[in-house]
């Protein structure tokens, strides 16, 4: 199985998002094995903050994962500061973290036309200063996501499809070196 972690970058109920996160969920292949983390339970960033229950498990959690699946919207052309903190967290030691290596994909939403495609940008360049291994694929950017929603369900086929076939090969990748 791969076990997969998959971190969403909005924390609100009616999240395109999240709804496009649970969604993907329903349908992965069945050697694929996800996990959730909430981000919502982490505590601003703060170096003084030593051994936080849900930090730890953050930590674990992207340690025991065979990849991390980030689903994220754009905040002001970048990525969410909610997700951006869960990821300093996990940072350090810087170049030595548990992000080092760790293969991860991104997939970004956005309400708009571009499908946060910035944030998608954003999110890869700090994965990569992180030296994290992130997945070279299609870009899988969601546009107009909150009319793909329909009572808390996204309903777009289409995304749906393109989307699983990019994390079914991402879930297939072995990453050089
Ligand atoms: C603080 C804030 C900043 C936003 N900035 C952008 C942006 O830069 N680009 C964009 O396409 N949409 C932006 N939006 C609109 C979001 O794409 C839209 O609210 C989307 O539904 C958020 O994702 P969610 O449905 O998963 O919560 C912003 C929304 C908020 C609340």
């Amino acid at each position: 199985m791969y076990r997969m972690l998959i971190l969403c970058g909005s924390l609100r109920a009616a999240s395109s998002s999240a709804a496009l996160t649970r969604r993907l969920i329903e349908r992965l292949p069945g050697t694929i094995e996800p996990q959730r983390f909430d981000i919502a339970r982490l505590p601003h960033y703060n170096a003084d903050l030593k051994d936080d229950p849900a930090v730890v498990e953050l930590i674990a959690a992207i340690g025991a994962a065979d990849g991390v699946l980030f689903v994220t919207p754009e905040y002001n052309y970048s990525v969410p500061g909610v997700l951006k903190n869960a990821i300093d967290w996990a940072s350090r030691p810087a170049y030595q973290s548990v992000f080092k290596v760790k293969p991860c994909f991104v997939i970004s939403v956005s309400g708009g036309a571009l499908g946060g495609v910035r944030a998608q940008a954003h999110l890869k360049y700090i994965l990569n200063g992180m030296l994290a291994t992130v997945f070279p694929w299609q870009e899988i950017v969601v546009t107009h996501g909150n009319a793909k929603v329909t009572d808390g369900v996204f309903t777009d086929e289409a995304v749906l499809e393109f989307a699983l076939a990019g994390i079914t090969a991402f879930a297939q990748w072995k990453p050089q070196g």
